[in-house]
């Protein structure tokens, strides 16, 4: 052969390569409404940065006639790329070749792409569509899925993992993605679940539709399992880029800064009102959290799940920061077994990547019930106290309004070694709301008065005034400053600027024990 004809044969293999399952299964996917792997990664990468990876793998199976069916590539087109110039390692699961089934050759590929994006701390993301365990490879797929699953482990805090799930993921398959940082789906195309309908109406005898088991929405609002559900692959792809301007390449690194261009001294009066003077009247958290970032842009995380909890990122004059935020909107922005994994988890993983922590702090304390006490609420809090208290990064907390008992010290109190603590003037720090409180150390004052309606409301406002406010807290220093709202980011700024050269550190160990 010559070279022309050596130049032939590679672009004769590169284009089958690129055929992935032919144009019928092509069409097929299109008319599901989704995208193949190389037009997925196609809309997600810096155009002309696709590095592929071994294009031309194929199965070892000799098993029931898979000699005959080899198609390059095995069902995963894998590589690298930029991002907004950043470089991240990729695959993407391509259900036109045997429905994107994982295979012994499969998983080598991923694994491959894994381990070059942890020795060279960069992101790896998983676009995923598969029908799970290459059935007619056997143990070997299920090895497979065990070494995958263990890069997930030892990546994790090292490297920002990020799943996109589009299209079926089920069985052990989950797994992986349920062990990356952030997992995005798409509505009405991808699901997941452990065991489908079918094996559950068996045992079960439950009828459910794939949907109603393990839609983006079923694992966006009950379960918690995916943190974004996106109307859209291009819409989830997108995510993918939004999610990864707030985090480092690796725990390495600080997050990206971007250049300000938000008046770091930018007051808002509107703040000033935001918080009722009425205790038992709601309010909108997420008004103080947008009013105060750069651009008033939040990138929720979870957003549809435990909503009296709100997370996730901002900038702060460019600079990355983790939100988090009791949502008095919903069940009063009490602390139930959901809202302290939610709020937990999302602490960890901004811990893990150097993303500086604010909290705002409107909590009447963790919600009373038997259903709660059953769900493990004391283990499930516990992980809010775990979390905060584990965090080395800068800690910045602000009390709009309740900070009530247990939740008052377990949402970054200045007991955890947050480093600034504001409180607004309509704070109410104590061990319990005003009526509870006087219920137990005034019973016998009520009781015994004429009218105990008014002796109680009376003693309720006494006790409003002169313990349920930021003062004693204050005056004990776990207050630093008692601040205007209407001055809420700048002070924040001023304080996040502070802690730049933050250095602390917390015992050495193998690792905690975090109540799981
Ligand atoms: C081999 C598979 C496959 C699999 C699909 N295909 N899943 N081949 N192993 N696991 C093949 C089909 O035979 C078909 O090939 C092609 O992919 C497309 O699949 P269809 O069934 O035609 O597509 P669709 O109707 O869209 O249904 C998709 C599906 C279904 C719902 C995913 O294929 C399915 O139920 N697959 C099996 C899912 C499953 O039970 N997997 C194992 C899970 S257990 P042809 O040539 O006919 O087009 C597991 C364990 C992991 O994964 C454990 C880790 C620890």
């Amino acid at each position: 052969m010559d070279i022309e004809e050596k130049i032939q044969e590679l672009e004769k293999r590169n284009h089958e390569a690129e055929q992935g399952g032919g144009p019928k299964r092509i069409e097929q996917q299109h008319q599901k409404g989704k995208m193949t792997a190389r037009e997925r990664i196609a809309h997600l990468l810096d155009e002309g940065s696709f590095q592929e990876l071994d294009k031309f793998v194929v199965h070892r199976c000799h098993d029931f006639g898979m000699d005959q069916k080899k198609m390059p590539g095995d069902g995963v087109v894998t590589g690298h790329g930029t991002i907004n110039g950043r470089r991240v390692f990729l695959f993407a699961e391509d259900f036109t070749v045997f429905g994107g089934s994982l295979s012994g050759a499969f998983s080598e590929k991923i694994c491959k792409v894994m381990d070059l994006g942890l020795r060279n701390g960069a992101p790896v993301i998983g676009l995923k569509d598969s029908g799970g365990a290459r059935i007619q490879e056997g143990v070997v797929s299920l090895g497979g899925y065990g070494e995958i699953f263990k890069r997930n482990v030892w990546s994790s805090g090292v490297i920002p993992q990020i799943s996109v799930i589009m299209g079926p993921c089920a069985g052990g398959a989950v797994y992986s993605p349920a062990l990356t940082d952030f997992i995005i789906m798409v509505k009405k195309t991808s699901n997941m679940f452990i065991t489908g309908p079918q094996v559950i109406k068996e045992v079960t005898a439950e009828e459910v539709t794939p949907e109603a088991l393990g839609g983006a929405m079923t694992h966006n609002t009950k379960s918690g399992v995916a943190h974004f559900a996106e109307d859209s692959e291009q819409d989830a792809l997108d995510r993918v880029k939004e999610l990864l301007s707030y985090l480092p390449q690796s725990f390495r690194e600080r997050p990206p800064a971007v250049e300000p261009t938000d008046d770091p001294e930018r007051t808002d009066s509107n703040l000033n009102t935001v918080v009722p003077t009425n205790p038992r009247l709601p309010y909108d958290i997420k008004e103080i959290i947008r009013s105060v970032l750069d651009h008033n842009r939040f990138l929720e995380v979870h957003k549809h799940y435990a909503k009296n909890m709100v997370v996730g990122f901002g900038r702060l004059n460019g600079l990355s920061v983790g939100v988090i935020a009791n949502q008095p909107r919903f069940l009063a922005g009490c602390l139930d077994t959901e809202a302290s994994m939610k709020c937990a988890r999302f602490v960890r993983t901004c811990d893990a990547f150097n993303i500086p922590l604010v909290t705002f702090v409107d909590v009447p304390g963790y919600l009373p019930g038997v259903g709660q006490e059953y769900g493990g609420i004391i283990k499930q809090g516990a992980k809010i106290i775990f979390a905060y208290c584990e965090a080395t990064v800068p800690k910045i907390t602000v009390v709009t309004r309740k900070a009530y008992g247990g939740a008052y010290v377990a949402m970054c109190s200045k007991h955890f070694e947050a480093d600034f603590n504001f409180a607004y003037p309509t704070g109410e720090i104590a061990v319990m709301g005003p009526e509870g409180a006087c219920n137990i150390i005034f019973r016998k004052e009520i009781a015994e008065a004429g009218d105990p309606d008014a002796a109680r409301a009376r003693l309720v406002e006494e006790y409003r005034d002169k313990f349920a406010s930021p003062y004693k807290a204050a005056e004990l220093g776990y207050v630093d400053q008692v601040i205007l709202p209407e001055e809420t980011r700048p002070r924040l700024i001023s304080a996040l600027m502070t802690l730049q050269k933050k250095k602390t550190s917390i015992p050495k160990r193998r690792h905690g024990n975090v109540p799981l």
